[in-house]
């Protein structure tokens, strides 16, 4: 079972050499920092990414550079639903506007499609320009809002894309 779920995550090596594979225990330590960063309210605990790297109920992808991971990303799959819900994105401060989230995205769409899950949602901030703009280049249309969605208060946007 264990192995089946690994497959659906293979490899996936691209041109700027980044690589965006499934993510493992051994990841754990950077992805928790790289969030950190990243996020700066609404994190996810490190025990919630352990939970996260061993369930079968979610994707966890990394991307790394060398060898050091420069993006995660986080795809749940909750059981029976015909969509899968995009958790988590975050690439390094220093590696962005190189097209590693969209290489992440479309690895967690593949994912998707294999697991047979029609359609992918998630929410973003109504202040993240630089994710909604990333989103709808992929061809995420929004449908809805959530009020004070944040910790901070900040309303999400809802976005979805159906993968056909
Ligand atoms: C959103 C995020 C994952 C995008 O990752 P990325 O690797 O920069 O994504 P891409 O390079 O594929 O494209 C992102 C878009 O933002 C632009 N962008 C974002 N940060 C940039 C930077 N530092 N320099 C240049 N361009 C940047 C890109 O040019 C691109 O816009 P475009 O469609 O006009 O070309 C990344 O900005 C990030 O980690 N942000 C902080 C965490 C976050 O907000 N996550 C999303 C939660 S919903």
């Amino acid at each position: 079972m264990r192995a089946a779920v690994s497959s659906i995550f293979a490899s996936d090596a691209g041109p700027a050499g980044v690589h965006v594979r499934r993510a493992t225990a051994n990841d754990l330590d950077a992805i928790v920092a790289l969030e950190d960063a990243a996020f700066q309210g609404d994190r996810i605990s490190r025990r919630q990414w352990r939970h996260h790297l061993e369930s079968l109920g979610a994707g966890v992808l990394r991307a790394i550079h060398g060898r050091r991971v420069v993006g995660a990303l986080l795809l749940l799959f909750r059981r029976g639903a015909r969509s899968g819900r995009l958790y988590s994105l975050a690439v390094a401060s220093g590696q962005r506007g190189r097209g590693i989230g969209e290489r992440l995205l479309r690895a967690a769409e593949r994912a998707a499609r294999r697991r047979g899950v029609g359609a992918v949602t998630l929410e973003v901030r109504c202040d993240n320009g630089a994710a909604q703009r990333l989103y709808e280049r992929l061809g995420y249309q929004r449908c809805g809002m959530r009020a004070a969605y944040y910790e901070d208060g900040a309303d999400a946007l809802r976005y979805r894309k159906s993968l056909g």
